[in-house]
């Protein structure tokens, strides 16, 4: 066991090393902290008050401690954690005083995610939740079914996803089972793989007439992270199925676009998936107003910038460069052509302008 520190927090856990499946082990994985560090401050930029928080797969439990210590007041109303490694009670309580926390907010729990979720019960009624966060190894599929079902109306689910060669064109098979849709392998890749993944989500709820809204959703490192506001209502439900649509692509000339077909000739395509919004703006605005971690602030005016022209698709600078035979600078291009970087990729750019406008303007 070490003992580590997280921005506010401390917890004695094991660092993984070989098998993280392990029985007795707590997990606690480093490379997590900026997908923790942007939750916290998630939650800090939204309105939202006396929340029921429940983590169904907590490992070794930092997050939930960071968010005892770091979200503003009035913010918790009861957090409840669960794992299914036998010792996980016992650690949660230790670092729960190795941080000074008072536990009469907390609810701890020792069985299977989707039996928690389904099974909690307050004077006779089913308990729903305002923010239910999914961390899997791997694909969150097991667990979207209870955790879609349980959330409540203006809750916040937020689900990582670790199994990104599932959905990037690795395995196109395992994207066809898992995700019902059909992927692409080009640099356009994580795109098209995080917005399969959003469809898919959104489906579990539209068939119980949940709206599943995306109002952050992004790549980082070596997973995908989402984050969805639950509304009701079928309407609401009929205008997301309107944006599950086809991304095609032309890799002769690079131009891309969204069609309710995939049959075009000389286009690729992945999809179905989501065309609308990742990143609701005024929300990511705020988000990096109120940052305090410095080592997010770039990632997150990336993702501000990139809520300007947030459509489906983008270009890379090197696949163009290798096209237009010339090396345009990419401070240029986003200058010239009124473009927004994009957090997918250091060479990629977005622009609701044609492939023929930007070779046009710039030869
Ligand atoms: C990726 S880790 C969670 C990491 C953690 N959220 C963090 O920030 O450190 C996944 C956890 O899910 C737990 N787990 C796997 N299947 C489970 C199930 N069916 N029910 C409950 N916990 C489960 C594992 O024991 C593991 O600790």
């Amino acid at each position: 066991m070490n003992l580590i520190t997280e921005q506010t927090t401390k917890i004695k856990a094991t660092l993984p090393k070989g098998d993280p499946n392990k029985k007795q082990e707590v997990f606690y994985n480093p490379l997590m902290k900026s997908n923790r560090n942007i939750s916290t401050l998630l939650i800090n930029s939204i309105k939202n008050k006396k929340m029921n928080f429940v983590f169904p797969l907590a490992g070794s439990g930092i997050r939930a401690l960071r968010f005892l210590k770091e979200l503003k007041r009035g913010k918790i109303s009861t957090i409840h954690v669960n794992d299914l490694k036998e010792n996980f009670p016992t650690t949660f309580k230790e670092n729960l005083k190795l941080n000074n926390l008072n536990t009469n907010k907390v609810l701890i729990h020792n069985q299977d995610a989707e039996l928690l979720l389904l099974t909690q019960h307050q004077g006779g009624f089913g308990v729903y939740f305002d923010y239910i966060d999914l961390d899997p190894f791997g694909t969150p599929n097991p667990f979207l079914a209870s955790a879609v079902n349980k959330i409540k109306r203006n809750g916040i689910l937020a689900i990582t996803a670790t199994d990104t060669a599932a959905l990037t064109g690795t395995y196109p098979k395992v994207t066809k089972r898992k995700y019902w849709a059909t992927s692409l392998k080009n640099y356009i890749m994580h795109e098209t793989g995080l917005r399969i993944l959003i469809r898919k989500v959104q489906l579990q709820g539209i068939q119980f007439d949940k709206a599943l809204i995306p109002i952050l959703a992004y790549h980082k490192d070596h997973y995908f992270r989402l984050y969805f506001l639950s509304e009701k209502g079928k309407e609401k439900c009929d205008q997301l199925l309107k944006q599950h649509q086809y991304f095609l692509f032309n890799p002769k000339t690079l131009e891309f676009k969204t069609s309710n077909y995939n049959q075009e000739s000389e286009f690729q395509f992945a999809g179905p998936l989501w065309t609308g919004k990742l990143i609701n703006k005024p929300l990511i605005t705020k988000m990096v107003k109120n940052n305090p971690f410095p080592e997010e602030q770039k990632f997150l005016e990336t993702l501000k910038e990139e809520s300007k022209i947030d459509i489906t698709g983008f270009y890379d600078l090197h696949v163009l460069s290798k096209k237009l035979k010339q090396d345009p600078k990419k401070r240029d291009i986003l200058k010239k052509i009124k473009a927004s970087p994009t957090h997918f990729s250091p060479t990629g750019f977005k622009t609701k302008k044609s492939i023929k406008e930007i070779i046009k303007i710039l030869k």
